[in-house]
């Protein structure tokens, strides 16, 4: 299990809301649409963007992890 911390300091956007988030979704085929999806959940990277890639990083892990199981 991994460690809680804020990855959208704009939106104070957690790890764990970016986790539900894709918890809540059917499909994972495609990162950059579940992103899009990911942001409106969370409201994470529409501030500075800054976090984007961080947000981006933390949905291809979550799906290929998912895919493992
Ligand atoms: S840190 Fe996420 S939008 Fe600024």
């Amino acid at each position: 299990m991994k460690e809680n911390y804020v990855v959208c300091h704009c939106k104070k956007v957690s790890y764990f809301d970016i986790a539900d988030a894709l918890h809540e979704m059917k499909s994972f085929d495609d990162v950059l649409k579940t992103f899009e999806e990911v942001k409106k959940v969370t409201r994470c990277s529409t501030g500075c963007g800054g976090c984007h890639d961080k947000v981006l990083d933390i949905i291809s892990e979550l799906m290929m992890s998912k895919e493992g199981v």
